[in-house]
């Protein structure tokens, strides 16, 4: 590997992407007037508000708590962008829950119309909002910590998962990944939690492509 490469957070994005426009695509789709499908909307959407409310407890708590404490302030936008994720999310629940009330089928498709375009929307305002996270908070953490420092906010995480919640956690992420993230949540695993990583191996083994295999330091 190349030693000028430093030590990357984020590599999740893909995943959370993947889900986000994942759902936009099934709005795209659904018919609005047939209330099993709008239940599969809304049981996707929740997931996934699951998982951005998680991400940005995530950043707040552990990532841009690393720049407070070195008096760095680029975290702050970002900070504020998650900040307003409840409200957002709060507006495109009430716009889906136009739909449930709508009794005419015209007005339950108009309504499903207007919760895909604002969902749409923040589809695209959320693809910025990490795209900043990768290029003004990431190298800034980068510029300030050395690798080996950074690298212990995941060894937190690590030393309080189980061998199980490991194997879940890695086969979610990998569907969405390159040999090359799959590599280094491997040995970040390998390094701080050496049982736990011998643990998973064989399941985990079994997930990954046989040509990614020479790819990775198992
Ligand atoms: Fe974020």
């Amino acid at each position: 590997m190349h030693n000028f490469v430093r030590y990357k957070f984020y590599r999740e994005h893909k995943y959370l992407s993947f889900v986000l426009n994942d759902l936009e695509r099934l709005v795209a789709k659904t018919n609005f007037q047939i209330s099993e499908e709008l239940e599969k909307v809304a049981d996707q959407f929740k997931a996934a508000v699951e998982l951005l409310k998680g991400h940005a407890e995530y950043a707040d708590n552990c990532l841009h708590v690393l720049l407070k404490q070195k008096d760095s302030k680029v975290y702050e936008h970002i900070e504020k962008d998650h900040g307003l994720l409840d409200a957002t999310i709060n507006n495109l629940q009430l716009l889906l829950d136009q739909v449930n009330f709508a009794v005419a089928a015209t007005e339950k498709i108009e309504a499903g119309y207007q919760f895909y375009i604002s969902y749409r929307k923040f589809v695209g305002d959320n693809l910025i909002h990490l795209h900043e996270e990768e290029t003004i908070i990431l190298p800034e953490l980068q510029r300030l910590y050395s690798d080996e420092e950074l690298k212990e906010v995941e060894a937190k995480a690590y030393a309080v998962m189980s061998p199980h919640e490991l194997i879940d956690m890695l086969q979610v992420l990998f569907l969405h990944m390159n040999a090359d993230d799959k590599n280094a949540f491997l040995s970040d695993i390998k390094e701080c939690q050496f049982e736990k990583y011998a643990a998973i191996l064989p399941k985990i083994k079994t997930q990954i492509p046989e040509r990614e295999l020479p790819l990775i330091t198992l």
